[in-house]
């Protein structure tokens, strides 16, 4: 006998959960509700929809059935009640934010968080009043003496983006918790495959759907998983008024596609990034692997413990910092120098000069955001010329540095 739907494992309810094809003229592919607005059958049943006592879509800033089928199967896959989509990671971020907290509240956050985040935070929030707040989430303590009555949310990355720091969610939720704060997760480098920080206790987890979710380089995408009513919250405040961050139908299907072979990609760009870190691990120009599945990570036993594998993400130094990292990247013939994560395509980046610009200087020395840092993201390619791509930039940037310093 078939299991119900809330029993099939990941993969199945990736691809079936929420839709049935008999209820759409056997459509096996999920049609897309390509409008911005919806017909009333009559005024009072528009107005008692608007009033919230009736059932039924008006107008897709607030609610569309595409946009609710993709909502439905993050909030599954994540194991939450449920879910809301938005135009961008930011977009979820934002919305997610401006929702919960007021002026006067205070959100404590880890030290290094994604550059427009960081942004976000002290650039625009702090100006509406709202105390931001770092401390060492890699340390359970620090996170305890750091929270005061005024703390409203405890926000953080894990792994952070770009240095791969982790943080304990079981630990940190309970902490929270403790003191009546709502602990977000920003899950977009593990994907629910990998890490439900959910189940780990957390409150709200967020996601740039822009990455593995949708999989392919080709959308902007944001997703929110909660409990119902703060989801609700989130949605008529959040989305609806206050950043009207709108994911198109479109772009939410593509969003549904991705997420059938989310479990498929997963596997792939952890073997990946796991033979290209195994590789960096023994060269002799690489100064320092931030990679959770290596010896070398402060936080291994963590990783182990509260993901499933090390993700497709790996950070790095070389020797001879932000000069051989430049000639190094410039070197790569087959990855490709670009910004984002989660995409087929093997993509490496410069943290200090690109994703995490955003922080001046001194602030990326504050944050643990070395400025030779180098940041890839494993794709889908065959390993074997992944490997030989690295190989050769490394060789060359040794010998070019080599030189220059002759
Ligand atoms: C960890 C993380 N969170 C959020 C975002 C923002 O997502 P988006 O670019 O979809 O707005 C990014 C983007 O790179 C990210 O890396």
């Amino acid at each position: 006998m078939a299991k119900p739907p809330q029993q099939t494992g990941f993969a199945t309810r990736a691809i079936h959960h929420g839709y049935d094809p008999m209820s759409h003229q056997g459509a096996l592919v999920p049609p897309i509700y390509h409008t911005s607005t919806f017909a009333f059958p009559s005024v009072e049943h528009g107005a008692a929809c608007f009033a919230g006592e009736a059932q039924g879509y008006l107008y897709t800033r607030i609610a569309n059935p595409t946009l609710a089928l993709l909502e439905t199967r993050i909030a599954a896959l994540e194991g939450g009640e449920a879910g809301v989509a938005f135009a961008s990671g930011m977009g979820a971020i934002t919305a997610t934010l401006w929702t919960l907290l007021s002026p006067g509240d205070e959100i404590l956050v880890d030290t290094t968080l994604y550059g427009c985040t960081f942004s976000f935070l002290h650039h625009g929030l702090a100006r509406f009043g709202v105390v931001v707040r770092h401390c060492d989430m890699t340390s359970p303590v620090a996170v305890q003496g750091a929270l005061t009555p005024q703390t409203k949310v405890v926000y953080f990355e894990t792994p952070a983006n770009p240095n791969m720091r982790l943080v304990d969610i079981r630990q940190v939720s309970m902490l929270a918790r403790a003191k009546g704060a709502i602990t977000v997760v920003d899950n977009t480098y593990c994907t629910p495959y990998l890490q439900r920080p959910l189940e780990l206790g957390a409150d709200i987890v967020l996601h740039s759907a822009t990455k593995y979710l949708s999989g392919h380089g080709d959308v902007t995408a944001g997703l929110v998983v909660c409990d119902a009513p703060t989801a609700e919250r989130i949605r008529l405040v959040g989305l609806k008024d206050m950043t009207g961050a709108v994911l198109s139908p479109l772009d939410a299907n593509l969003v549904l596609r991705g997420l059938k072979t989310l479990a498929l990609r997963m596997e792939r760009h952890c073997d990946n990034a796991k033979a290209i870190a195994a590789l960096l691990a023994h060269h002799p120009l690489v100064e320092r692997l931030h990679y959770p599945d290596h010896p070398t990570h402060p936080q291994r036993v963590l990783a182990l413990r509260q993901m499933r594998r090390a993700g497709g993400m790996i950070a790095f130094e070389l020797k001879g910092g932000i000069e051989t990292g430049r000639r190094f990247m410039n070197a790569l013939k087959l990855v490709t120098r670009a910004v984002s994560l989660g995409d087929p395509e093997t993509l490496a980046q410069h943290p200090a000069s690109m994703t995490h610009s955003t922080y001046t200087p001194e602030e990326r020395a504050a944050h643990g955001i070395p400025e030779g840092l180098v940041r890839v993201s494993a794709g889908l390619e065959d390993p074997e010329d992944l490997l030989a791509d690295f190989e050769q930039a490394l060789t060359t940037a040794s010998e070019a540095s080599a030189q220059a310093a002759a």
